[in-house]
């Protein structure tokens, strides 16, 4: 059965359940079903005769009309990641997650609009506004993450969209969702949440106000490191426009992929949980190591960001950084090539630990960052943590070098 059955299971259930309606997943001719949608390659979908193509011709989203408009599987992963958000009407599928947040901002703006963003967005996210929006007479003012309700100020006639990127994927400040989406909603504009690093797990978005969640389902949605993709989920009264705009920009993602993805968010739950543990353990240790200046993590106590992760947020990610104090380019260089469970690599979210230098000073444009001390950006994977933590001892032993 479909779980769009029973809106009243819990999230663990629905990611098992999600998306495997019996249309989809059994053939009354063979006898019986089978557990996961199959795999639904298409481009041309064949008609019975004209007045079928006519009918059909005027398809919905879920009826197959061809190819780009998705198959079964196409759908199946749709209709799991929407059933995990309360509140949303549908969920739209793109290449990645970069190809989601532009579709999802040239839905909503026109020539003349003006878009609130984060300062601490991710910074593709940035060079779409910087580049294609603002060729396109769109203006884009950086708010400062920790705006909250001072978002209000910022507001004009004009603004159409505020994004969110909480925590950002660099920084890992946390913003005041309920503050700024209650400022938004007032003023009525729609916001949107770049919700990659919590998922609707730990952050039903649509619940808490907000109207159109952007995942990168590259990362812990996917959580193997073999696919890309993303996803656009949003109210009813947002949706016809993303609909269209993604018909019409000609997004289309492969039914392969689909499979790999909803394989993936089977076991997300379970994963998840593992990341968080995982990603605390590091946390707390390096927290204690002399050669950490700070440590962002906004599941630890001390973090700016933890009143507002404990109210809002039901559990953490493995995704954190931590500076290194007093140390130079060249030091940190010689700690990140020193260690091997960890990957040097860019992306993160899967079962494997990744590490990345990152340097928000040269990206961000309303805060600035002024920490001098180099930051490095850990991505904690389902290893032992204990093997994880010798691999940083022997990082910070090359850095003493
Ligand atoms: C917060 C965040 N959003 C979006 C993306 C883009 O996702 P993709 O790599 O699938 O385009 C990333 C990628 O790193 C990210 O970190």
């Amino acid at each position: 059965m479909s779980n769009r059955d029973d809106p009243d299971l819990r999230p663990a259930t629905k990611l098992v359940q999600g998306g495997r309606r019996p249309e989809w997943t059994g053939d009354p001719r063979l006898g019986g079903g089978v557990v996961n949608p199959p795999v639904w390659r298409a481009s041309t979908i064949l008609y019975d005769n004209i007045a079928d193509l006519k009918v059909r011709g005027h398809a919905t989203h879920d009826r197959l009309y061809y190819g780009r408009r998705g198959t079964p599987t196409v759908w199946a992963l749709a209709d799991a990641l929407t059933d995990l958000e309360p509140g949303a009407e549908g969920t739209l599928l793109f290449p990645s997650g970069v190809a989601a947040i532009s579709a999802g901002l040239l839905a909503l703006l026109s020539p003349g609009d003006h878009l609130l963003m984060v300062d601490s967005a991710y910074e593709p996210t940035r060079l779409f506004c910087n580049g294609m929006l603002a060729r396109f007479g769109v203006t884009t003012t950086y708010y400062d993450p920790l705006i909250g309700a001072g978002i209000a100020d910022l507001i004009t006639p004009e603004t159409k969209l505020v994004f969110l990127e909480s925590p950002g994927s660099l920084t890992f400040e946390v913003q005041d969702i309920p503050a700024i989406v209650a400022a938004a909603r007032a003023r009525g504009v729609p916001t949107m949440l770049d919700n990659t690093w919590a998922t609707p797990l730990l952050f039903p978005a649509m619940a808490h106000g907000i109207d159109v969640a952007v995942m990168s389902l590259t990362k812990y949605v996917g959580g193997h490191s073999d696919a890309m993709m993303g996803s656009l989920t949003a109210t009813r009264a947002i949706w016809p426009r993303l609909r269209q705009a993604t018909y019409q920009l000609g997004h289309s993602v492969s039914p392969d992929d689909c499979a790999l993805m909803l394989r993936g968010l089977r076991t997300l739950d379970v994963r998840l949980a593992r990341h968080a543990e995982n990603g605390l353990a590091v946390a707390r240790w390096l927290a204690g190591r002399a050669e950490v200046g700070r440590v962002l993590h906004p599941a630890l106590p001390g973090d700016p960001g933890h009143a507002n992760w404990s109210r809002d947020f039901s559990g953490t990610s493995g995704l954190f950084g931590f500076t290194l104090k007093g140390a130079d380019e060249a030091a940190r260089t010689r700690f990140i090539d020193a260690l091997s469970a960890f990957g040097i690599g860019f992306s993160w979210g899967g079962y494997e630990s990744l590490v990345v230098p990152s340097d928000p000073a040269t990206i961000r444009t309303t805060v600035a960052w002024t920490d001098p001390d180099p930051l490095v950006r850990l991505s904690v994977g389902l290893e032992d943590p204990a093997d994880l933590i010798a691999d940083l001892e022997r990082g910070f032993a090359a850095m003493a070098e």
